[in-house]
């Protein structure tokens, strides 16, 4: 795989889980990588990756709030004379059967999940758009896919992803910007490790290869969708679930 030296990278929800290890992977390829996180939560990730010898910065950054992600995002490109690489990856879920679920499970979730994609793109857009490059990468769920009981606004938000990122592709090829989207299965995180380990184990029996995936398996489809190999794909869902859903 192609080198990402030189390149500058906004990962959101860096602070652990799938995020931390795209932050992580990228930064191991030669990215500069801002990792942004609720308070001083990226500083794990960002000491962690400077002592593994890749180049980091802590970013503040709660994704619900317009003018601070579009204010991180001028900052960079102020800072930094360029943003490269954006992967929306912060993401919640407020799980619950459609007949119990609040309003503010719901309105929650499409914030966090999907308008503030809407709001990062289209900040990360503007820098991108100038260098006539860059790339895109929103980090959806096979739940958006296939559905799930008891996720209904989980699902909207990770099949709205699609429908954004799709349309988006279509906006800024001629920019050579590509924005695509990673679907991963059951992924071990703290995200689904509040689940019992019956569900899980019920999980891993629904995948082809036998497990959960782990937050490298992602990180290592964001790292091709970022590089020099991937100039030519844009507008994709790029699945990775183990082979639960195709
Ligand atoms: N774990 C899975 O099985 C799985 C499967 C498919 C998709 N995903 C998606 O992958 C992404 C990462 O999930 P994870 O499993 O690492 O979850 P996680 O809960 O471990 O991490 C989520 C990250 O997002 C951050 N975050 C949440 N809300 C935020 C906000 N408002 N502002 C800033 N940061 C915020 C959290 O602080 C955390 O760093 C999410 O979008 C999730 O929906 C996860």
């Amino acid at each position: 795989m192609n080198s990402l030296d030189g390149k500058v990278a906004l990962v959101t929800g860096a602070s652990r889980g799938i995020g931390r290890a795209i932050a992580h992977q990228l930064a191991g390829r030669g990215a500069l990588v801002i990792a942004a996180a609720r308070g001083d939560n990226a500083r794990g990730t960002v000491d962690a990756i400077a002592a593994a010898g890749g180049r980091a910065e802590p970013l503040t950054l709660e994704v619900t709030d317009a003018d601070a992600a579009v204010a991180a995002v001028q900052g960079i490109a102020t800072r930094h004379g360029r943003l490269d690489i954006l992967v929306s990856n912060a993401g919640i879920t407020r799980d619950q059967l459609m007949l119990r679920m609040k309003r503010s499970d719901w309105d929650d979730v499409i914030a966090t999940n999907l308008t503030a994609a809407f709001v990062l793109c289209q900040a990360a857009l503007k820098p991108m758009i100038r260098q006539r490059a860059g790339r895109i990468i929103a980090i959806s769920s096979v739940v958006g896919q296939m559905g799930n009981a008891g996720q209904a606004n989980y699902a909207a938000s990770k099949a709205g992803l699609i429908g954004f990122c799709k349309s988006l592709a279509r906006e800024v090829g001629s920019r050579q910007v590509t924005v695509n989207v990673v679907a991963p299965g059951f992924v071990a995180t703290d995200m689904t490790g509040a689940v019992d380990a019956a569900t899980q184990a019920g999980w891993a029996a629904q995948i082809p290869l036998g497990r959960l995936g782990t937050p490298d398996d992602i990180a290592a489809a964001v790292c091709f969708l970022a590089s020099d190999e991937a100039s030519y794909i844009t507008g994709q869902v790029l699945a990775v679930n183990g082979g639960m859903y195709t």
